[in-house]
């Protein structure tokens, strides 16, 4: 049985109560809503852990979008089932007075360093200092070692990763790749809100993304760019940005040649619905 805590300090005491018998705790911080994507990262953390701990929060303080926080899916009880087989140790699932005790109003916002207003930033004003502020609380009361995040947010994990350097915190932040639907669209807890016909088309981004990889090698950025929103322009389908960035500055790329870890972000919307995804170009 897993066992779910709803209360910080309860888990926080358990946590200390074991903390000095096991080696290392893996936190795989979650909103639910779990698929195959999520699988993977507590399947890693599980075996690469004494103890692994996931948390599901939906966290309203990320969401600059107020009917895109009431329709996000919420079913605690089919997530708890989806985790069963991983035998994960621990499930924290709070409700928002527990993660924000003293309200949602942050008192000192964490420097992003800029990485927050672009891209996802630029459409969603607020979302990462949302994100740094639950993920610095969950890191507070987990003190994980390990924490898991994917690739598919890759604005968010380099955001975290600035966090943790920047206040030292002690966990190693393990980046997981990607996973795909069949057709290549990445996995999301918003897909399902597209129709099915939808849902297959929208393999096409990831089509697109690979084209972008190819042609890079040869074309000039700017050149390449608008041909892939090009082809993202179709259908239901409507690119809101399509960046080619360095991946640790995020700033866009305009000579590919001169830097050494290049990525393709984009997201297309479709029936309402914000589609992430991303490609690593290049990474020396
Ligand atoms: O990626 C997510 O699901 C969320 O942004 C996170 C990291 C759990 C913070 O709420």
């Amino acid at each position: 049985m897993i066992k779910v805590f709803k209360n910080a300090e309860e888990l926080s005491s358990s946590i200390s109560g074991f903390k000095s018998k096991v080696k290392t705790i893996g936190f795989v911080p979650t909103m639910g809503a779990l698929h195959d994507g999520h699988l993977k990262l507590v399947k890693k953390a599980k075996k690469e852990n004494d103890i692994t701990i996931v948390s599901i929060f939906v966290n309203p303080t990320q969401f600059n979008d107020k009917k895109d926080l009431d329709k996000y899916p919420r079913n605690l009880e089919d997530d708890l089932l989806k985790l069963m087989p991983t035998h994960v140790n621990y499930v924290y699932a709070p409700e928002v007075s527990d993660i924000y005790p003293n309200g949602m109003e942050e008192s000192a916002a964490i420097d992003l360093g800029g990485l927050d207003e672009i891209m996802e930033g630029a459409f969603r004003p607020g979302h990462f200092k949302g994100v740094a502020q639950v993920v610095k609380r969950l890191l507070d009361i987990v003190q994980p070692d390990h924490l898991y995040m994917g690739q598919k947010d890759f604005q968010q994990f380099t955001i975290i990763a600035h966090i943790i350097r920047k206040l030292s915190i002690d966990t190693n932040l393990v980046v997981c790749p990607i996973v795909r639907e069949k057709n290549g669209l990445a996995m999301s807890s918003r897909n399902v809100r597209l129709s099915p016909e939808t849902r297959a088309a929208a393999g096409m981004i990831y089509k697109t993304l690979k084209y972008v990889k190819k042609q890079v090698l040869t074309k000039p950025v700017e050149v390449v760019k608008s041909q892939a929103l090009r082809k993202l322009k179709t259908g239901p389908f409507d690119p809101e940005y399509l960046e080619i960035v360095d991946a640790h500055t995020l700033q866009s790329v305009v000579d590919f040649s001169q830097h050494e870890y290049v990525v393709a972000c984009t997201v297309v919307r479709a029936e309402g619905v914000r589609l992430l995804d991303n490609i690593i170009l290049k990474k020396a």
